[in-house]
């Protein structure tokens, strides 16, 4: 089946990689506002896309990352509409992963909620989704594919010839990335314990594991939200004495802006590309060659 990759609002800065990738041809979704705030959506025409596999390519952060969901289910059946094979999604940062439980009487199970408007698409390509107390995607997406970009932050870390590096992971979701870019890198790690009081209030304390003394320490996390995450962890690991560090994230979705400067007077800040900011220096678009 020919293959037409669609970039959405939230897929501006990877929708041309990706279809580079896939070496497929490649349209953008138009997107604009009526006056009164109702989305107006409008994909390329029924020629382009009948009988194709379009690919969706969205992520979803930002000011509007509710509204870029309404986006995508109307991209998605609209493209159904105009008589495209199958439809499916590469979604560089999906949302509402982490309230994957009722915490309190009376929550929303979000992501359960979430996966409920998204079950008919013919595939959705995750990457590194925040699987924490619901561990394996298929229980809430059995259309879902996980990819990793462990092997590309690995390589790109390699790149950079660190020397002297072992890794921190600041509590326990963490470990399935920490710990694997760690061990790929043949270096040491060890994963610390949060306790969250808040939006913005966690607290973090080095429990040893590694010697840090002297060391480059890299503190990886799959998402950097409001930051406090990273910089408690920074301010727990510095007594210590170390010789400097990184804070690395996949998702680096910096929701408290002054939260970057913050974190970057206290560290070196990288995260991946699957979200676009200053800080997103590592391209993981090559993950689209996943794509059957
Ligand atoms: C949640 O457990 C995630 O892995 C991150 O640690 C968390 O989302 C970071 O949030 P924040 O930057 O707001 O502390």
């Amino acid at each position: 089946m020919k293959r037409e990759v669609i970039e959405c609002s939230g897929g501006k800065h990877i929708g041309k990689k990706v279809s580079k990738h896939l070496k497929v041809s490649y349209s953008k979704l138009k997107v604009k506002k009526f006056p009164d705030k109702e989305l107006y959506v409008k994909l390329p025409p029924e020629k382009k896309l009948k009988g194709k596999k379009v690919i969706l390519v969205q992520s979803f952060h930002g000011e509007n990352l509710n509204e870029k969901i309404v986006e995508t289910l109307f991209a998605f059946y609209t493209a159904k509409d105009l008589g495209a094979g199958k439809v499916e999604l590469f979604s560089p940062y999906f949302p509402y992963f982490r309230q994957d439980r009722r915490f309190n009487p009376g929550e929303v199970v979000s992501i359960k909620v979430i996966s409920k408007l998204f079950k008919d698409f013919d595939k959705i390509y995750f990457i590194d989704p925040h699987l924490h107390r619901i561990k394996n995607l298929d229980e809430i997406f059995k259309n879902g594919k996980k990819l990793t970009s462990v092997n590309i932050i690995a390589d790109y870390l390699k790149k950079k010839k660190i020397k002297d590096e072992v890794f921190v992971g600041p509590d326990v979701e963490s470990e399935q990335w920490a710990k694997q870019v760690a061990d790929k890198l043949g270096e040491e790690s060890t994963i610390l314990k949060k306790e969250r009081y808040g939006d913005r209030k966690v607290k973090i304390k080095f429990s040893g594991g590694v010697e840090v003394k002297n060391k480059t320490v890299i503190i990886l996390d799959d998402i950097i939200s409001t930051g406090h995450t990273m910089l408690e962890t920074i301010k727990s690991i510095k007594k210590y004495k170390p010789k400097e560090i990184y804070c690395v994230a996949i998702h680096g979705i910096f929701a408290d802006k002054k939260q970057l400067d913050k974190l970057k007077k206290n560290a070196k800040v990288i995260s991946t590309n699957t979200i676009p900011t200053k800080a997103a220096n590592i391209d993981i678009s090559s993950l689209a060659k996943k794509i059957k």
